[in-house]
């Protein structure tokens, strides 16, 4: 049995789960693969003694040359996170010729276009399961079980952070800092919850779902993002109230026109709808193709054991590969045949949740409405509660379909209006169709 070494930088909660995986499951994957993997060094500068139980600790070094000019080690696994040394690495490990899994999609988002280009030039893998969505295999999804697909669309509810809060805030009137506060203390959230929170990891993950959708590189600065801070206990009742729920999307889409639409945002759902039922921290993603219809993934998307099982699964494919001779067997990114326009953000179309706070006097409604028909954009539901004449009051209106331009141009007028007591609040609304 061809033996395969590897390198592992970075030994914390991610990298102890894949040295765990592959001590308890390494027969059942040598059973199944023809491979035995061996991790042969590890590259960490805080581990101590006795922290990784099946780890010998004299593999352990904090030098990155006892990897990188270890010329037995086949692969390179990376799982320090960050951006500026992990790209240290995996460049330095490329250009080695020493194959690379990773599961940090802040590095491949915002240096992809490099880093994939140099494994080609190095003709080297590149393998990066659990940089999405943790232990949901949809990057093998859309590589290899769509081969035969036109993907029209992937909805993804790829932050647990994002959706454990949003669930919570969904289920009770507990406000968003409580929320996040709990999620702090039960580990779902980070000290600094800020790449999470404002959609920004949420974002990295689109880009590369986006990029495998699309087989174009997909600019992460083209991708407009929008968290979930301004979110009020107020929008969850309206949404309740209306039956739809809150959830934190990436968005890849096709528009009609063939153009690429790439946001994320936060998004009333339908209760209905296939992904509405995802809650806690789990994640979820909804894949529209062509021949396949609809296909709905859903598992943990963070945790030391779903993203090892992420990562084990990419060194049995590259040592596979090596074992045949076949590395880049499969392209990371298909080549698209036509290049894709980026859908400018202010032409994408969407239904709109709006929610305007007004002093409630005869003719606000017949003002804010005209506004809107000046516009072209129709109101498919209106809901106001109780109140006593002249009081401020919330009106909740669902509209059809409009241009985020068209909206844009109403709403400025709307919110100059004297009834209008604070900014109208603009929540996108996904449909099932
Ligand atoms: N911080 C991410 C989340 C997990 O909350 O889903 C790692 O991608």
């Amino acid at each position: 049995m061809k033996k395969i070494k590897i390198g592992i930088f970075g030994c914390g909660t991610v990298g102890q789960g894949v040295i765990k995986v592959l001590n308890d499951f390494g027969a059942l994957v040598e059973q199944r693969s023809g491979c035995a993997i061996e991790v042969a060094r590890v590259v960490d500068r805080s581990l101590k003694e006795g922290e990784c139980p099946h780890l010998d600790f004299k593999k352990v070094s904090k030098e990155s040359d006892s990897i990188l000019n270890d010329s037995s080690i086949d692969v390179v696994v990376e799982l320090i996170g960050g951006v500026e040394a992990a790209r240290e690495f995996v460049l330095a490990a490329l250009s080695k010729g020493k194959h690379v899994v990773t599961a940090n999609k802040a590095l491949l988002a915002e240096h992809g276009a490099e880093i994939f280009q140099a494994a080609k030039k190095a003709d080297c893998d590149i393998y990066f399961e659990a940089s999405v969505a943790g232990g949901i295999p949809i990057i093998k999804a859309l590589r290899e079980g769509f081969v035969a697909n036109h993907i029209e669309a992937i909805y993804g509810i790829v932050n647990g952070t994002c959706n454990y809060i949003l669930s919570k805030m969904q289920e009770s009137p507990a406000s968003f800092n409580d929320v996040l506060k709990e999620a702090q203390e039960k580990g779902y959230a980070e000290a600094d919850p800020t790449f999470d929170v404002e959609g920004i990891d949420s974002a990295h993950k689109l880009c590369l779902l986006a990029s495998l959708m699309s087989g174009q590189w997909v600019d992460l600065n083209k991708i407009s993002v929008e968290g979930i801070t301004s979110l009020s206990n107020e929008d969850f009742e309206y949404a309740e109230m209306l039956g739809y729920v809150i959830k934190l999307l990436a968005i890849a889409k096709e528009s009609k026109n063939g153009e690429l639409e790439v946001r994320v945002h936060p998004t009333l759902l339908e209760k209905k709808h296939p992904m509405a039922n995802v809650s806690g921290v789990y994640n979820s993603i909804y894949v529209k193709a062509n021949p396949v219809g609809d296909a709905l993934f859903y598992g943990r998307g963070a945790g030391a054991f779903p993203t090892a099982s992420a990562v084990v699964s990419d060194i049995v494919d590259v040592a596979r590969n090596i074992v045949s001779g076949t590395p880049n067997r499969i392209a990371p990114f298909w080549k698209s045949a036509r290049e894709k326009k980026l859908k400018a953000p202010e032409k994408v179309e969407s239904e709109y949740y709006l929610r305007f706070s007004v002093v409630d006097t005869p003719g606000v409604m017949g003002k804010i409405s005209s506004i809107l028909g000046k516009q072209k954009i129709s109101i498919s539901s209106v809901i106001q509660k109780e109140r006593n004449e002249g009081e401020v009051v919330t009106v909740v209106v669902l509209t059809h379909s409009a241009s985020k331009l068209k909206l844009a141009k109403a709403l400025s007028e709307v919110d100059a209006l004297e009834v209008i007591h604070q900014k109208t609040r603009v929540i996108c609304l996904e449909r099932e169709n």
